[in-house]
């Protein structure tokens, strides 16, 4: 069956960029010009994903109003002559079919899956956290596409981090099968760094088979007290194949600071109107 849906939790409060997420949705903080979320939606529609499902919060409807199309703004626009910026705009407002769900209650990235679960049905679907932001020439949830299509068993991306790091990220036990390839065998949301059972750490991107719906509505509370996406699948590991892809491609945390800055600068690094003059400076400001 194809892979038709992408859930997309955005319910999150953004407390670690305060005070501009006071009134701004995290997730429309822009990356350059074009806010966080529009990259991650493109990986999904470039891996030909046709439905973002958001799972939102209060104060976050501006997410989907940036995926709506915008006729009173394209008009002035139009009437400017800018027809440039009127058909970027109109790009946007086409790029996917849009549906949201609202997660009432922050209780935890699981609980946030589940809460989709109308609206996905019994169906095979994508979770993208925005977060991740993921450069590579393939996008990240293609590669884990690809591994769905030929095994139709769960996928989760994966990425080695250092030692010291572990207890920011779920955390797998498994054999590497083939080349960038895990068998999963056990995951661990956080872990302190003497109990991580590997280095190989959860990134925000999964194909997932509909069973782990069940799970996640019988799961109780983990770590922090949340309903943990990471605790629902390390139960569905031990019901059915769960395998790990070791993705190609740059990985940004742009819900740190450091990490959202990092990702400023290379992504203005690869635009042509801003690479000399970005390089030029950052030369520049090293002393
Ligand atoms: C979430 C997941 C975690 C995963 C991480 C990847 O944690 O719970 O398993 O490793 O995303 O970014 P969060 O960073 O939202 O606390």
């Amino acid at each position: 069956m194809k892979l038709k849906k992408a859930v997309i939790p955005v319910a999150g409060l953004g407390t670690r960029f305060l005070p501009a997420t006071k009134t701004v949705p995290k997730e429309l903080l822009p990356i350059v010009d074009i806010p966080s979320i529009q990259y991650v939606v493109q990986e999904a529609v470039d891996a030909g994903i046709q439905e973002i499902i958001f799972v939102t919060g209060r104060g976050k409807d501006g997410i989907e109003d940036h995926f709506d199309e915008a006729p009173e703004l394209e008009q002035i626009l139009t009437d400017r002559g800018q027809t440039e910026t009127v058909k970027m705009l109109q790009r946007i407002g086409e790029m996917t079919e849009v549906v949201s769900v609202r997660q009432k209650k922050p209780l935890g990235l699981g609980h946030a899956v589940l809460c989709a679960r109308d609206l996905v049905g019994d169906e095979p679907f994508a979770v993208m956290l925005a977060d991740d932001l993921i450069d590579g020439e393939t996008p990240c949830i293609r590669q884990l596409l690809k591994i769905f299509e030929e095994t139709k068993e769960s996928v989760i991306a994966l990425l080695e981090v250092p030692q010291g790091e572990v207890s920011s990220y779920g955390v797998i036990k498994g054999t590497k099968v083939k080349p960038r390839l895990y068998q999963i065998e056990a995951m661990v949301e956080k872990p302190r760094v003497k109990d991580a059972p590997s280095r190989m750490a959860i990134i925000g991107r999964y194909i997932l088979r509909p069973e782990i719906f069940a799970i996640l509505d019988n799961l109780p509370p983990g770590k922090g007290g949340e309903i943990q996406l990471t605790d629902g699948l390390a139960q569905l590991v031990r019901e059915r194949q769960v395998l790990g892809c070791e993705f190609e491609g740059e990985r940004y945390d742009i819900g740190d600071k450091f990490g959202f800055v990092r990702a400023t600068v290379a992504f203005a690094l690869k635009r042509p109107d801003l690479r000399d003059k970005v390089l030029e400076y950052l030369k520049s400001a090293i002393h």
